[in-house]
């Protein structure tokens, strides 16, 4: 489970062509056991019905304020109590018209009462018409709602419907995902803490076209840091080559090697109050890179490895205990005894023991089956689960640790 799930979520839908789009998302946040309340403005209605967003949410879908009283006088109130009972207000897309309308303080739609009723976080998710998005009244009521402690995610630049291209896409779905989870993590148990999360694995050339490199995903990194930043958190991802979309909120950055992923981690962790080293880093690299692509001789070819170093051993030794340092450890067999090994040889307060000969554990996979050991002799061993639930739950243990360290840095 991430931090959507049971909490209530209002999703407001405004008339634009990426209405259609707000579908996908309503499910996704449904899927994530989020509680949704949909609001469609009337020009909304114009592009996607009621019937859509209530099939998905199985509850009731707001939109004409005195329309849907005159046809439910239960719902006399609702123009108020959805946005009191909310969470998050998250409004995708947001049209010029609306985002106006928030900024100036109407209220005389569904949407806008709730907006104005509603002390939860909000998220706009802009689309539209580039000319509409960069004039400046809308550019002044975006900085309003900012001012105001909104989030703002996208748009972005493509093709628009009118077949043009410029600025006023609707961001991707998963960008407004997580900003939607990082809106909902504000003031976490992490807020005000720097966390550093390395991720994949690294690739240690041959020669300009081929290395030597691991089966890692990346996904297990990115979910730490997911939840990372869903605990409120600043959160640093050093990440090796994966194929996976760069999560919102997150400074991203992107090693090939292991030297590089060193040198990133290390200046990341300057101030730093949490690391948690998820990359599957070559332990050796080939000593000599060729210049060249190497050539098919029909010989045997010998390729000496030379070690790389240790990056949560040279941590430690840098930093000593200033941060709170989780490791994971890959294993085929003698879990504990290596996970221990592992745990003081590295300098670590937490050891996530993943047996990547399991079927589902490990590299590559969507779920993972992880034992934690700590510096205090305690071992936790979480049951197979969903990499997210299982980095939402690493977080929360190493946030403790962090939060028994006292005092926030930033
Ligand atoms: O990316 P996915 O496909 O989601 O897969 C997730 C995972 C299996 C890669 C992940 O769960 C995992 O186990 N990561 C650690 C893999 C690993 O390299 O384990 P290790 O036992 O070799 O290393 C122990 C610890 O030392 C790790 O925290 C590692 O990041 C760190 N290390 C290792 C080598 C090195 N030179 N420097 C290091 O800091």
């Amino acid at each position: 489970m991430t931090i959507l799930a049971g909490k209530r979520v209002v999703l407001g839908v405004c008339g634009s062509i990426a209405a259609f789009k707000a579908a996908q998302l309503c499910s996704t946040l449904v899927q994530a056991g989020a509680e949704v309340d949909v609001i469609l403005t009337r020009a909304a209605r114009e592009f996607v019905t009621p019937l859509t967003f209530q099939s998905l949410t199985r509850r009731a879908v707001y939109g004409d304020l005195y329309g849907d009283v005159a046809a439910n006088p239960s719902l006399s109130s609702a123009h108020v109590d959805v946005g009191m009972h909310a969470d998050v207000l998250v409004v995708c897309p947001a049209t010029a018209t609306t985002i106006a309308r928030l900024a100036h303080g109407l209220a005389d739609d569904m949407l806008a009462c709730t907006a104005l009723v509603s002390r939860a976080p909000l998220v706009i998710a802009p689309a539209m018409n580039v000319g509409m998005w960069e004039h400046l009244a809308t550019q002044a009521n975006v900085a309003t709602l900012l001012a105001r402690g909104a989030t703002q995610v996208g748009p972005t630049f493509g093709r628009l419907a009118e077949g043009i291209s410029g600025m006023g896409r609707l961001a991707p779905l998963e960008d407004v995902v997580g900003a939607t989870r990082a809106a909902l993590g504000r003031g976490g148990p992490l807020a005000g803490r720097r966390v550093v999360v390395t991720a994949g694995g690294t690739h240690e050339p041959i020669d300009p076209v081929r290395f030597v490199g691991n089966r890692s995903s990346g996904k297990m990194g990115h979910a730490l840091a997911e939840a990372a930043r869903d605990a409120g958190a600043m959160v640093v991802l050093v990440t090796g080559p994966v194929s996976l979309a760069r999560p919102w909120g997150i400074e991203v950055v992107p090693v090939e090697t292991a030297r590089q992923m060193a040198d990133a981690t290390l200046g990341a962790c300057e101030g730093a109050d949490l690391l948690v080293m998820a990359a599957a880093v070559a332990d050796y690299r080939p000593a000599v890179e060729s210049d060249r692509k190497l050539k098919r001789s029909g010989d045997a070819l010998a390729i000496t490895l030379a070690p790389n170093p240790d990056i949560l051993a040279t941590v430690s030794a840098r930093f000593g205990d200033r941060l709170v340092k989780v490791g994971f450890a890959a294993e085929t067999g003698e879990v504990a005894a290596e996970a221990t090994r592992k745990l003081h040889a590295k300098g670590a307060h937490l050891i996530c023991a993943n047996d990547v000969s399991e079927v589902g554990s490990g590299f590559g996979t969507d779920t993972n089956r992880v034992t934690m050991f700590g510096r205090d002799g305690s071992v936790e061993a979480l049951p197979m689960l969903p990499k997210p639930e299982v980095a939402t739950l690493i977080i929360a243990r190493a946030g403790a640790l962090v939060a028994a360290r006292g005092g926030a840095t930033a």
